[in-house]
């Protein structure tokens, strides 16, 4: 009996707690990596193949989203390339029919929050730092909580994840002098000032 009433509390725990992250996906963030209809790497594409993150993801320098990139990208290489594979189905009949290949999203923050990738790249904030070493990825996961706390951290002392904005893509990009000394000339050219007031990101 003792027994029976354990497993049926931790049911009820697990269920209830469920219910929780279900309505609030922020929760359980760190390390999320949903599986992708096709199982595209990053680790091939951008790191052993030198890609470009902007090859693909080329709006993230030039407007609030980083669109993931239309089946015509990756046609470009792959009407010669492994045409025959069978993990390139799904991109061979969305470039057919039309239909874009649904990947699931990854990084996701509430609708309350303002964000802009163009504002952080342009101001030499790297992938990076917010992201991890996507060119090592396989499967891209979430690295960073996302959440306020880290935000306002970097907003309140932004010198030292500042580089010069060409070197953004450059994940594996190492400073020559101390990064905090960079950083402070970049904040000076730049008149760098990012908001710590509350309506800076809830607009
Ligand atoms: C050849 C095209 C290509 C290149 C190059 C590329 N990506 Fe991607 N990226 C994708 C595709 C396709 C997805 C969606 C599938 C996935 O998550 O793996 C994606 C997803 C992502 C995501 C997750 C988006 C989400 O849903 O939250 C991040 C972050 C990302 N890429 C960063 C980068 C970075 C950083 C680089 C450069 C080091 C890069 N990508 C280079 C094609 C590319
Ligand atoms: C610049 C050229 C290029 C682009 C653009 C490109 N790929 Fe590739 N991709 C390759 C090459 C080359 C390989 C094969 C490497 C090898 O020989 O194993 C490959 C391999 C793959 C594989 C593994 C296939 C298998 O059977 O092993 C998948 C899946 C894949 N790519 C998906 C994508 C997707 C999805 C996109 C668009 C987001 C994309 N690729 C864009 C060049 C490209
Ligand atoms: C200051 C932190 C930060 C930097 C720098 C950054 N990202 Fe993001 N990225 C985010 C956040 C936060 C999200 C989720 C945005 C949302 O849900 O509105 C995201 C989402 C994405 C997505 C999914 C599509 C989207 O816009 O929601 C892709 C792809 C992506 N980032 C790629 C990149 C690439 C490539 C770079 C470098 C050129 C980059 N990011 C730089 C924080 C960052
Ligand atoms: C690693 C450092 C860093 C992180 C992490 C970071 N930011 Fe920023 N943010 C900056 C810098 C640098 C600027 C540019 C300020 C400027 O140009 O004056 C900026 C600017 C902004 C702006 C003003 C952009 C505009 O268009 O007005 C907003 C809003 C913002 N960040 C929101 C966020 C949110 C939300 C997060 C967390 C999800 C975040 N940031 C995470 C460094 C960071
Ligand atoms: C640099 C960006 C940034 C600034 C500045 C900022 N916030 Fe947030 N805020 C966020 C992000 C991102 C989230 C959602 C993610 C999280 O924290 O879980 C959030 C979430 C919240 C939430 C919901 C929290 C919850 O637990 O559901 C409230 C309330 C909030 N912020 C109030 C404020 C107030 C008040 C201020 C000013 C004192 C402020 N924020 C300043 C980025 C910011």
């Amino acid at each position: 009996m003792k027994i029976g009433g354990l497993v049926v509390a931790v049911g009820l725990f697990v269920v209830v707690h469920a219910g929780i992250f279900a309505a609030h996906p922020k929760v359980a963030d760190v390390g999320y990596q949903p599986e992708q209809p096709v199982p595209y790497s990053h680790k091939l594409h951008a790191g052993t193949m030198g890609l470009d993150c902007t090859y693909c993801h080329y709006t993230v320098t030039k407007a609030a989203f980083s669109a993931v990139p239309p089946t015509e990208v990756c046609m470009n290489c792959h009407k010669q390339v492994k045409v025959k594979s069978e993990r390139l189905e799904p991109v061979r009949q969305s470039y057919e029919t039309g239909k874009p290949v649904e990947w699931l999203k990854i990084h996701k923050l509430p609708d309350y929050v303002y964000f802009n990738h163009q504002a952080h790249v342009t101001a030499g904030v790297s992938c990076v730092s917010c992201h991890g070493r996507v060119d090592q990825m396989v499967e891209v996961r979430q690295v960073e909580p996302l959440n306020m706390g880290w935000c306002v951290s970097c907003h309140r002392d932004p010198a030292s994840r500042l580089r010069p904005a060409h070197l953004v893509t450059k994940l594996d990009w190492v400073p020559d002098r101390d990064p905090a000394v960079i950083g402070r000339e970049i904040i000076a050219a730049k008149n760098i000032n990012p908001p710590t007031n509350c309506s800076g990101c809830h607009r």
